[in-house]
């Protein structure tokens, strides 16, 4: 399978997924983030782990899409006034300049809850054993142990409020606002294609370092990119006095260990034989983005 196909598999059933109910207006705020275009980079992981560990990636569909809801939800949140307070989303107004700041605060709710309901109501077929493994990774991820956990931190961190040791602190904050999600997504598919313990380990590792070199990324992005390539604004960090790889090692440097650690996650897959086209075309993806060779 190519990205493209993932991504139109995914596209299409989160349509399916997602039909407007009543009360409609939570229906229809719910369904706008999470259908506006993004990358999709979290739900094609999801799939492509599965297909790499010999699973049928068809059976991890309605996971893929529940954390790529997850992950609608944790941007929908993330913009509101109260947090990084954007205008701007995939291209288009924020969830909460479109519904109102109580029904975005209430659709993410919505998601975080409506998420594992579709893990549940579409996996059956994956029996209850590993269902409950898929919730349990859900529930990890998504509430104050994972990527809670992250911008609590991330919040904190504005205005040089940080206790303890700020390197730390900055890796705590991109472990868990970002790669807890892209680990989420590679766990899950692995333990949906009956990884052993021991492939799964090495697909988190994978996620660790590919998921904080990915918010790295988009720290450098805030500095460098444009609107029209995000579909975002950007170089706010700075001024909300965010603590970020930028602010902490500057732009030359953030940009030599985002390389470093781009290199690791291509070690890591070829030390584990790990074949996979698409991982490979996210960790360049990511490298073109940025501009590094
Ligand atoms: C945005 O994630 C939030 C971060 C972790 C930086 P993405 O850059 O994957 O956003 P979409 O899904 O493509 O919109
Ligand atoms: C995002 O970090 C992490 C989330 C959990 C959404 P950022 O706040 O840097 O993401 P963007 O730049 O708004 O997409
Ligand atoms: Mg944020
Ligand atoms: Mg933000
Ligand atoms: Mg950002």
């Amino acid at each position: 399978m190519k990205m493209n196909d993932y991504i139109e598999i995914v596209d299409k059933k989160l349509d399916e997924f997602m039909p407007i109910e009543y009360p409609e207006d939570i229906f229809k705020a719910m369904k706008y983030t999470v259908t506006l275009p993004g990358k999709r980079l979290r739900p094609v992981m999801c799939l492509e782990s599965c297909r790499v560990f010999g699973g049928n990636y068809e059976d991890a569909i309605p996971t893929a899409c529940a954390i790529e809801m997850l992950h609608a939800q944790t941007l929908i949140h993330d913009d509101l006034p109260c947090m990084d307070n954007d205008d701007f989303r995939r291209g288009k107004p924020t969830n909460h300049k479109v519904f109102g700041e109580a029904n975005a605060v209430l659709a993410g709710d919505a998601l975080l809850t409506f998420a594992p309901q579709i893990i549940v109501k579409n996996s059956k077929n994956l029996g209850s054993e590993k269902l409950i493994k898929i919730l349990e990774e859900y529930f990890q991820a998504g509430g104050a142990y994972g990527v809670i956990a992250g911008q609590v931190v991330d919040i904190e961190s504005e205005k040089g409020n940080v206790q303890g040791d700020k390197g730390e602190t900055l890796e705590y904050i991109h472990t868990h606002k970002t790669a807890d999600l892209f680990k989420l997504a590679l766990r899950t598919g692995a333990i949906i294609a009956n990884a052993t313990d021991e492939q799964i380990n090495e697909i988190t590792e994978f996620g660790q370092i590919l998921g904080v070199a990915f918010q790295i990324a988009d720290d450098i992005l805030d500095e460098i990119s444009t609107f029209e390539e995000m579909g975002k604004t950007l170089g706010k960090d700075k001024n909300a006095g965010k603590l970020t790889y930028t602010a902490m090692y500057g732009l030359d440097e953030s940009k030599n260990k985002l390389s470093c650690l781009l290199d690791n996650c291509y070690d890591i897959i070829r030390k584990f034989d790990i074949k996979s086209e698409v991982f490979v075309e996210i960790i360049s993806g990511i490298k073109k983005r940025v501009g590094i060779k």
